[in-house]
């Protein structure tokens, strides 16, 4: 994922620091966890799961989230009954290329498939985009996942997270050529 300072250039937007409202969602009933559009009331939870998945690598703020949400791009989160928010992702994407933005899931709910039902809905997203994404080097969780997924290295990029100093490496997953005949994916 880029978690490097290019993330973080965004203009501050209007809003943040607007606190959500009550949980709207009080389904209990759901029998596996699902992806759901990323909503404003969301972003304070998410920005609070940066802080402790990234403490170190320049974690986005709600003023970038809202950002973010503001341009269209894809942003999905899987929330528990009552709305708390167990994982989130984004992607942006282009004419033929989309960029996994972020992925992250709360520590207690990590190991329980959340984090590939994430990507998953990202690279559906993406339809037939080649996808890049960049990760630290030493993130073996994150790089499993993505090799799991399809994804391969392609390169390394020095000191790409800040202030960490972490290397990264960029990774993609080619063209999806069923995607693009109109198939599965
Ligand atoms: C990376 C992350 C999103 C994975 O989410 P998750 O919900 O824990 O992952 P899942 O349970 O869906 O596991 C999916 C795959 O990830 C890999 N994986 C997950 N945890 C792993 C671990 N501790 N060690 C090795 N591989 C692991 C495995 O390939 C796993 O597939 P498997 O269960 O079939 O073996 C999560 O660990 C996380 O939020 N980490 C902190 C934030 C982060 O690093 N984000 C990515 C930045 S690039």
């Amino acid at each position: 994922m880029t978690k490097a300072t290019q993330r973080h250039g965004h203009p501050e937007p209007m809003g943040s620091g607007i606190t959500r409202p009550m949980p709207v969602q009080p389904l209990s009933t759901r029998p596996t966890p699902q992806t759901e559009p990323m909503e404003w009331w969301d972003i304070e939870q998410v920005a609070a799961l940066e802080i402790g998945l990234f403490p170190t690598d320049s974690p986005w703020t709600s003023a970038m989230f809202w950002s973010e949400l503001a341009a269209g791009h894809h942003y999905v989160v899987v929330r528990a009954p009552g709305g708390v928010v167990h994982g989130y992702a984004g992607l942006a994407s282009g004419d033929d290329e989309a960029e996994v933005q972020t992925i992250g899931v709360a520590p207690e709910r990590q190991g329980h498939g959340i984090g590939r039902l994430l990507l998953e809905d990202l690279l559906a997203a993406a339809g037939p985009r080649r996808v890049l994404l960049d990760v630290r080097t030493d993130n073996l969780p994150a790089i499993k996942l993505y090799e799991s997924c399809g994804f391969t290295r392609i390169g390394l990029r020095r000191r790409y997270y800040q202030p960490s100093g972490a290397d990264a490496y960029t990774m993609d997953r080619p063209p999806n050529e069923d995607a693009a005949r109109g198939g599965q994916q």
